[in-house]
């Protein structure tokens, strides 16, 4: 246990954890909950606020236009750049929850239709359709997804069994926040349409974790939240809203931007706010290009993963993963279960008496575990994580599944 070799030279093991050095996570904490909510480097975080202090020697005059809006307008167009689309098709929001609340809230339904999607969506997502579906009077079709599957294609058989000539709009996930699957979702969005159905997507998890390629993907909307993996100050979402879609749908707030206009901008406007955590995302996103987001990050991050299920499959007795090993289908979030055990005992007791931040999470009637391992995270902290689940299962009573 724990002597194990580390795939990768003394060299690169310190150049990342120097790397590590560049956040305020705490020495003492293993933090393997990014998929929750990722930390900001620091530089990103000391740009957000020397702009927060800049912003307020002259509040009046740097409102929006001033000092942000340029600052902010060229985020948007490196962020379109990092997912494939035109700057003007982004509206920046939030967060995922606000961003799906865009089009479920401000396209004109129709009663009698069906929403499609998985089991495994957010359950603040079900939440909304439930909510617009009953508001409206469509139906929702949910249906399991398989977990884990053998090919995308079982991903993409299981909601080609479901459509119907009632089915007006597909939800699924790019990354499942359950057990991490990336989902082919190019191709369920060429069903959703070979269907006449819209497809939303929910790319909470994929920004800074899987490519995103959106002219691609062709979707109608694709939301995301970028204070997950791409580590930008939280509060930085967006939404992708295909240019059919522009003046048609409805603002969620609706102020300064009632009349239409060409740009999806138009779609975040929602009145006087602080906007330095926007303005704050080009150097979060710049912090990942420098060091090598496609050569060096997501490489890494994928070793770390494969390592973390090498090591769980082979040193936990009774552990299954229920995310394949594959990088087609697989990022930067693992997850497994421990036959007997409750996921939920052990996270407690791994944050309260080690320090180590995990997540347990729920699907099927199957309590897991969910690691998420970033360029933050090293060999190391997967060792520690590792070694000490085992030795708590082994020595530890009161961790079996009720
Ligand atoms: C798949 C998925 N969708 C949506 C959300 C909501 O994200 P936010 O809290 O940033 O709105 C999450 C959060 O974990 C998620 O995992």
């Amino acid at each position: 246990m724990g002597l194990r070799q580390h795939p990768i030279s003394d060299e690169d093991a310190a150049f990342w954890l120097n790397i590590r050095k560049q956040f305020y996570l705490r020495d003492d904490t293993t933090y393997l909950q990014g998929g929750s909510v990722g930390p900001s480097a620091r530089p990103t975080i000391e740009k957000t606020i020397d702009l927060l202090r800049a912003f307020e020697s002259d509040p009046l005059n740097n409102r929006d236009h001033g000092l942000l809006r340029p600052i902010i307008e060229s985020a948007r167009g490196k962020l379109g750049r990092f997912v494939g689309a035109d700057p003007d098709r982004l509206a920046l929001l939030p967060n995922t929850t606000m961003g799906m609340n865009l089009p479920a809230q401000g396209l004109k339904w129709e009663r009698g239709r069906e929403i499609l999607m998985s089991d495994q969506e957010y359950p603040a997502v079900k939440n909304l359709f439930e909510y617009i579906a009953e508001r409206d009077g469509l139906t929702i079709s949910m249906f399991p997804l398989p977990t884990p599957p053998d090919s995308p294609q079982d991903i993409v058989d299981a909601y080609a069994d479901r459509f119907t000539d009632r089915t007006c709009l597909m939800i699924c996930s790019h990354v499942y926040c359950t057990t991490g699957l990336v989902a082919p979702v190019g191709d369920l969005t060429g069903l959703a349409h070979k269907h006449g159905a819209l497809a939303i997507i929910d790319g909470a998890h994929a920004l800074g974790m899987v490519p995103v390629d959106l002219a691609g993907i062709s979707p109608d909307f694709y939301v995301s939240s970028c204070h997950k993996w791409l580590l930008t100050p939280k509060g930085v979402g967006m939404v992708y809203i295909d240019a059919s879609f522009q003046n048609v749908l409805r603002p969620l707030i609706i102020g300064h931007n009632n009349k239409p206009t060409p740009n999806a901008d138009r779609y975040d406007k929602l009145g006087t706010a602080d906007l330095t955590h926007y303005a704050g995302m080009e150097t979060a996103i710049d912090y990942q290009l420098d060091i090598g987001w496609n050569e060096k990050i997501r490489p890494y991050c994928l070793a770390l993963a494969r390592y973390l299920k090498e090591r769980i499959v082979s040193d936990i007795a009774g552990s299954r993963l229920t995310i394949p090993m594959d990088t087609e289908m697989s990022g930067y979030l693992t997850s497994f279960t421990i036959e007997g055990i409750d996921s939920r005992k052990l996270m407690r007791i791994l944050w309260d008496e080690y320090k180590i931040q995990t997540q347990s999470v729920t699907f099927n009637g199957i309590r897991a575990f969910r690691i998420s391992t970033h360029f933050y995270d090293t060999f190391a902290d997967i060792d520690r994580f590792v070694d000490t689940a085992i030795e708590l299962i082994r020595t530890r009573k009161g961790l079996e599944l009720e």
